[in-house]
C-alpha cells in the first residue's frame, strides 16, 4: 500500500465488500472507473434487496404483515434518505424510477403553473436530465434560457446574473458535473432566484456520491439524486422542500395518495431497490463516526471526499505528465471538485482509449456521458467527446498507476 494512503485503511479494506471487485477481465482484476455511470454494490445492499423478496415481498397497505413490512420498510427508506440530504422529514421524499422520470414528471407538473412569457433558466453544463425535461416547455410558450459555459469548465455566473430577471420562474442547476467535475456555486444561485422570486432546482445525481448534502444550507426548493450513483439500485429520489410538492398539479390517478411525498409517484415503486437504497445509506454511514445517523453520513462523506480527493490527485498528476494528453475543466487543487477527469489523447479518438482500455479489464467512459451541451460548447462532439475515469471509494491508487500505465503505451502507439 503507498505509504500516503495507509491512513485511509479504514476505506481501503472495505474493498471485500464489494463481490464485483474480484472479478477478472483478460486475466486482469477489473478496475471501475466508470462509477459516475453507476457505482458497484457491496453485498450489504445485495443482500437487502435480496432478503425483500425472501421475507415480505408484498403490495403496499395490506393488512398482513408482508405488507405491513413492505409500508415500513418505504417510510423507513424515506427517512433515511431525509437523514443523507440533511432534510427536515422523510415526507419531502419521493421516490421514482430514476432522476431522469422524476424531472420529466415535475416539469409537467411545475409546467401548469407558468403562463406564456414565463422564462426558466438552464445551464449548457448540466447532464440532459436538467435540460431536455425544461426544454420540452418551450412547446407551451415558455422561454428557456441557457447559463453559459466558460473554456475552463466553470459556469458564467456574470451570465447568470444578467439572465436570470423578473419573469425567471425556475433555475434547473447541477450541483457537481459528471463531466467534468465542476462543482457550481449553487449559494449563488440561490440568492440570485430568491431575488426574484424563482424556484431553484438542483441536480445532485454526480454530487451525492461524493461529498455531504446539507438541503438545509443549500435550500433548493428541488433536489434529485440517484441511488444508483452511490452503491445502491436504481431509484430515483426526489427532495421537495415542505409544502411545495403539495401545491403542484402532478400526473396521477384518482386512486392516488394526493398529498406530498406520494402524489408524484405514480404506479408501485420497486419496493426491494428501496430496500437497497436503504442499506446504501446504512453502508455509507458505516464509514463514519457519530452519535445519529446524521452526523455518521457526514463523517463518512467527509472521509470519502478527503479519500476520492486523493486518489483523484494522483490521477490527474500522472494524466499531466503523459504526452498528447489534454484533460478539460478546473485544476485538481481545490477540495470542492469532484474526482471526474476527462481527458482526450492526442490522435486518438475517446472510442479508441476506452476500447483499448476495457480490454485491459480497466473500466472507463467514453463519448458525451449525456453532458452533451458541454461537449458541443467545449468542441469536442465531432471528435468523438473525451474518455472519463471517475473515482469512487473502493478506486485505489494502484488502480490509477495500471490505468495511467496503459495511457502511455496508448500515447506511445
Ligand atoms: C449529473 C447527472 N444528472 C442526471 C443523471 C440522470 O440520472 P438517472 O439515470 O437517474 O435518470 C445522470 C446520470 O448519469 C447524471 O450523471
Amino acid at each position: 500500500m503507498n505509504r500516503d494512503m495507509s491512513r485511509y485503511s479504514n476505506i481501503l479494506n472495505r474493498r471485500r465488500d464489494f463481490p464485483s471487485l474480484r472479478r477478472t477481465h483478460n486475466g486482469q482484476p477489473i478496475a471501475y472507473l466508470d462509477g459516475p455511470a453507476g457505482t458497484q454494490m457491496p453485498q450489504q445492499v445485495i443482500d437487502a434487496i435480496s432478503g425483500y423478496y425472501a421475507a415480505s415481498n408484498a403490495n403496499t397497505h395490506g393488512l398482513f404483515v408482508t405488507s405491513q413490512e413492505t409500508d415500513a420498510l418505504i417510510d423507513e427508506t424515506r427517512d433515511i434518505v431525509a437523514q443523507f440530504l440533511g432534510a427536515s422529514s422523510g415526507e419531502t421524499i419521493s421516490f421514482g424510477a430514476n432522476m431522469t422520470t422524476l424531472t420529466f414528471s415535475l416539469s409537467k407538473a411545475i409546467a401548469r403553473t407558468l403562463r406564456e412569457g414565463d422564462e426558466i433558466l438552464i445551464t449548457q453544463l448540466d447532464h440532459e436530465a436538467n435540460r431536455g425535461p425544461w426544454l420540452t416547455l418551450r412547446e407551451r410558450g415558455i422561454a428557456i434560457n441557457e447559463v453559459a459555459l466558460k473554456p475552463n469548465g466553470m459556469l458564467d455566473y456574470d451570465d447568470l446574473r444578467a439572465k436570470i430577471g423578473k419573469r425567471t420562474r425556475l433555475l434547473a442547476i447541477g450541483l457537481a458535473s459528471n463531466l467534468l467535475g465542476t462543482v457550481n456555486n449553487v449559494a449563488l444561485a440561490r440568492q440570485l432566484t430568491s431575488k426574484v422570486g424563482a424556484l431553484l432546482l438542483c441536480d445532485a445525481v454526480h454530487y451525492a456520491p461524493h461529498f455531504p448534502i446539507d438541503v438545509k444550507a443549500l435550500d433548493p426548493d428541488f433536489l434529485l439524486c440517484s441511488a444508483y450513483k452511490f452503491y445502491g439500485p436504481h431509484v430515483g429520489i426526489l427532495y421537495s422542500k415542505e409544502g411545495l410538492l403539495d401545491r403542484l398539479e402532478t400526473d396521477r390517478l384518482r386512486t392516488q395518495d394526493h398529498e406530498a411525498p406520494y402524489k408524484i409517484e405514480t404506479g408501485t415503486l420497486n419496493h426491494a431497490a428501496i430496500a437497497g437504497v436503504n442499506a446504501s445509506i446504512e453502508y455509507i454511514a458505516s464509514f463514519g463516526t457519530g452519535t445519529n445517523i446524521r452526523d455518521k453520513i457526514v463523517n463518512a462523506m467527509q472521509l470519502i471526499a478527503e479519500y476520492e480527493h486523493a486518489v483523484g490527485c494522483r490521477l490527474y498528476d500522472g494524466l499531466r505528465a503523459i504526452p498528447g494528453v489534454t484533460m478539460y475543466g478546473m485544476n485538481f487543487d481545490r477540495p470542492d471538485r469532484a474526482p471526474t477527469i476527462s481527458f482526450t489523447l492526442e490522435g486518438k479518438n475517446a472510442g479508441e482509449v476506452s476500447g483499448i482500455l476495457g480490454n485491459k479489464g480497466i473500466c472507463t467512459w467514453n463519448g458525451h456521458f449525456y453532458a452533451i451541451r458541454a461537449i458541443e460548447v467545449l468542441g469536442l462532439l465531432d471528435r468523438g467527446g473525451v474518455t472519463r475515469a471517475g473515482i469512487s471509494l473502493y478506486n485505489t491508487i494502484e488502480e490509477i498507476e495500471r490505468l495511467l500505465a496503459e495511457l502511455r503505451l496508448i500515447s506511445m502507439s
